[in-house]
């Protein structure tokens, strides 16, 4: 357990969770909500776990006033906390309600997911959907604790383990070399949850992110944009599929596709994108279109793109490899990262 930036007051605190979690006062996630608030010296209600939709639909901005009003009509203050444990859906929508109720109440971030852990519950970037754009409302807002329990992945499906392992093979390739190294020499341990292999993996993932998120937390000097390699098109992708291919799988077809942009472009060595194809196969990860689990609109993807959130004028700033574990930010015109994605999508 790593802590961020602690601060501990407290009046009173509540949990937002998955709706997965039906039993959730009697579950192990229950159970270790109450243990952390008691030894935070939070004083835990626990009378208001507020059950949020399961996967992508959790970020539906309807979700956002529903919350509001839960929050409203149970006399929540800016002195009390909210908890919410559960993968990058819930991160991402309960981060977002937190920072615009009553301008701001105090946030812990307990991730459940392998994504969550390295990705969502760190650097304090929320969203949600509006329209068919990904994350289009958002803010930034850091909360007061981060606690990463690696026992949560126990129960997480190997399917959600490898979708997490793409943000974590995303900080490998672009900033990261040891980490590509440590993966291509452990799949086995980290596929098979190797208690210590997972935590050196997560815990590297953690530390390349707070590095970048340090230089540039609100993404205004060019430097934040590294952690969205392999989004653009990623992101297209999710919306192209109406955000039911997991963001996961998307980012990793995302990355491949990045990769021989980049190289196309000249930005990158000679063998980036055999060695993007091949770290991602080795973790089981879509590597193609068709190999992604839902159909998505071609169309409606690229039309997304116009509405990616690095757009800067008629250009995006787009994070390239360079080599492994380097990148550069180039701003490519708009109409070229469509025409390159035409072909890789
Ligand atoms: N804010 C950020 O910086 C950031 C970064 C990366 C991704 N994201 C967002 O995160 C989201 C994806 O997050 P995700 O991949 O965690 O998906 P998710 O939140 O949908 O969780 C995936 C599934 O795992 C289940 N689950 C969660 N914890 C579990 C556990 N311990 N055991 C068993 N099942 C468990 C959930 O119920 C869900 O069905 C996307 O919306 C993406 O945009 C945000």
């Amino acid at each position: 357990m790593r802590k961020i930036n602690e601060e501990i007051c407290c009046s009173k605190v509540d949990v937002i969770v998955n709706t997965n979690y039906k039993e959730f006062l009697n579950s192990i996630h229950g159970k270790k909500a109450i243990f952390y608030s008691k030894s935070l010296n939070i004083d835990y209600r626990g009378d208001l776990n507020i059950p949020i939709e399961d996967g992508e639909k959790a970020k539906d901005v309807s979700n956002v006033l529903d919350l509001v009003k839960t929050l409203y009509d149970h006399d929540f203050n800016r002195g009390d906390y909210v908890i919410a444990i559960g993968g990058g859906t819930v991160l991402d929508l309960v981060g977002f309600v937190s920072s615009i109720y009553m301008r701001g109440l105090n946030l812990i971030n307990i991730p459940t997911t392998l994504l969550g852990m390295v990705d969502a519950a760190i650097g304090g970037k929320n969203g949600v959907n509006f329209g068919n754009a990904k994350n289009i409302l958002g803010t930034f807002y850091q909360p007061s604790l981060i606690i990463v329990d690696l026992n949560f992945i126990k129960t997480l499906p190997e399917e959600e383990v490898r979708k997490g392992l793409a943000e974590v093979i995303k900080y490998a390739l672009v900033l990261d070399k040891e980490l590509y190294d440590y993966l291509a020499m452990n799949d086995k341990r980290v596929l098979e949850k190797d208690e210590d292999a997972l935590e050196e993996i997560i815990y590297r993932s953690i530390k390349d992110k707070l590095e970048v998120v340090k230089e540039d937390e609100k993404e205004t000097k060019g430097i934040r944009v590294v952690l969205n390699f392999g989004h653009t098109i990623g992101h297209a992708i999710e919306a192209g599929s109406n955000f039911t291919i997991p963001h996961g799988y998307a980012i990793s077809v995302g990355m491949v596709c990045e990769a021989k942009i980049a190289e196309e472009m000249g930005y990158s060595e000679e063998g980036v994108v055999e060695d993007t194809l091949w770290m991602l196969s080795l973790y089981g990860l879509p590597i193609t279109p068709e190999k992604l689990p839902f159909h998505y609109s071609k169309d409606l993807a690229l039309a997304s793109v116009e509405k990616d959130k690095k757009i800067r004028g008629n250009e995006i700033l787009m994070p390239f490899p360079t080599r492994i574990g380097n990148y550069k930010v180039v701003r490519v015109p708009t109409e070229t990262v469509k025409g390159f994605a035409s072909q890789c999508l």
